[in-house]
């Protein structure tokens, strides 16, 4: 079975290495509703600095990348402050997810998903990918497992 998955398209794409970057963040970007953070991987953390204006209320979201990533991890500020870093990769057949206002949606067969990661609508019948997070004051320890 062919998943859509980013990387494999990228890989097939048959691009040159810096216009793949560049395209890659800027299909990325539009197609997650999120914006992009390029951001690197300390062993098995990703350390992010929330206190910027992308992520001032709550629904507020960055998409987090990293080539060592299948999937950018969508961190989306919740009620309190809180909050919750979720794979972008959808749980059916693996496209991205976008982030809209209120929930999460895959524009592949429409699965869509709350901000905790669970199935509002399928055919996907699991949960998106949780990631546990840290907080130090504001900077958000993502454990990254795979
Ligand atoms: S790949 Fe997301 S709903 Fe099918």
């Amino acid at each position: 079975m062919n998943h859509p998955n980013r990387r494999r398209f990228l890989k097939q794409s048959g691009l040159a290495a810096g216009s793949l970057a560049l395209s890659g963040i800027h299909f990325a970007c539009a197609a997650l509703g999120a914006p992009l953070k390029q951001v690197e991987l300390s062993g098995s953390l990703i350390r992010f600095e929330t206190a910027i204006p992308e992520l001032e209320k709550a629904g507020d979201a960055v998409a987090l990348d990293s080539v060592l990533l299948e999937y950018p991890i969508l961190l989306i500020k919740r009620v309190g402050g809180t909050f919750t870093a979720l794979s972008s990769g959808c749980t059916h057949l693996g496209c991205t997810v976008r982030k809209e206002p209120m929930l999460l949606r895959c524009p592949c067969h429409d699965s869509a998903y709350d901000f905790t990661g669970a199935v509002l609508n399928g055919p996907a019948e699991q949960p998106l990918r949780e990631y546990r997070i840290r907080m130090t004051g504001s900077v958000a320890e993502i454990e990254v497992t795979w």
